[in-house]
């Protein structure tokens, strides 16, 4: 078994290879001069059931592409197996039409990883579980869920409702809410433009509770910031926040630090930013 790994995430592939007591395969995986990825295996991969660890995270073409030429590098190599770990699935919010003459780029890029090679693809709470239908390989769907899970049951925390923040992640936070013993209270929220979140009503009893938003990524922070403040106007005790994928763009760090929530938990499977931290935001790992 070989485990490699791209630019993406590599403090996550040192983890897990460090969990099996391996080494990271050695690869050289950078830019040539003109901006063309540029991938070589240092290693002999022949008969080897080899695992590449890379999220789909920004830069999310470049880290696609990595993965494609190391799939492609692999196979020509011999490897016997290649298994895609793609902790987070970029593109995965574009799993379906909204308007007419748009791609569904979800499925363009499960194509594109199967025509690289990948014999399989093992990743975590994709956005819309669909998309594992999008692959003619196994996929590997796994939940973050327990684990976060465990970590909240370890806090002993009494009186907690779990919040789901819109419509569609209701299901997650309800199995969210058994794991963990909570109340459950349901956000409606709407998406007036791309990237900007409005609450249009909350189902459910937070006043005096502990609230724990529970949510499968964080991109602009402005669905969780919109939420934790309805939550307090509705006379929640505390609130804090966990998610699967934290990505954190554009100025997210800043706005959650900025919010009225108490903490923000995220796990490894995107790195962290540096200033998150001092934004009350923690990590905890998935390897
Ligand atoms: C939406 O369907 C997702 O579950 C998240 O709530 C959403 O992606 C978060 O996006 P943002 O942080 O930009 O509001």
């Amino acid at each position: 078994l070989q485990i490699f790994t791209g630019n993406a995430n590599i403090p996550l592939a040192r983890s897990i290879a460090s969990h099996l007591n391996l080494n990271l395969g050695r690869a050289i995986v950078g830019v040539f001069k003109n901006g063309e990825t540029r991938v070589q295996l240092e290693e002999n991969v022949r008969g080897s059931d080899v695992f590449i660890v890379q999220s789909l995270t920004t830069p999310v073409d470049h880290h696609l592409m990595e993965l494609l030429l190391m799939i492609d590098a692999l196979r020509r190599a011999s490897a016997q197996r290649v298994t895609a770990v793609i902790p987070y699935y970029g593109y995965a919010k574009q799993e379906k039409k909204t308007t007419g003459r748009e791609p569904i780029s979800a499925k363009l890029v499960a194509n594109l990883i199967a025509t690289a090679g990948a014999d399989r693809v093992l990743t975590m709470d994709l956005h819309a579980p669909a998309i594992e239908g999008f692959f003619d390989i196994p996929v590997d769907h796994l939940q973050a869920g327990p684990l976060i899970a465990d970590h909240f049951r370890s806090r002993n925390m009494k009186n907690v409702v779990v919040v789901s923040p819109d419509a569609g992640g209701v299901g997650r936070a309800n199995k969210f809410r058994e794991r963990i013993g909570a109340s459950l209270a349901i956000i409606a929220k709407q998406r007036p433009a791309p990237d900007v979140s409005e609450v249009v009503e909350m189902v459910g009893d937070v006043a005096g509770k502990h609230a724990v938003i529970f949510d499968d990524m964080i991109s602009t922070g402005g669905t969780l910031a919109e939420a934790a403040k309805t939550l307090k106007e509705r006379g929640a005790i505390s609130v804090v926040a966990c998610a699967t994928h934290g990505i954190f763009a554009g100025n997210a760090v800043e706005l959650l630090g900025d919010s009225v929530m108490e903490e923000v938990l995220v796990t490894d499977t995107i790195p962290l930013p540096a200033e998150a931290s001092a934004a009350r935001i923690a990590q905890i790992s998935v390897a």
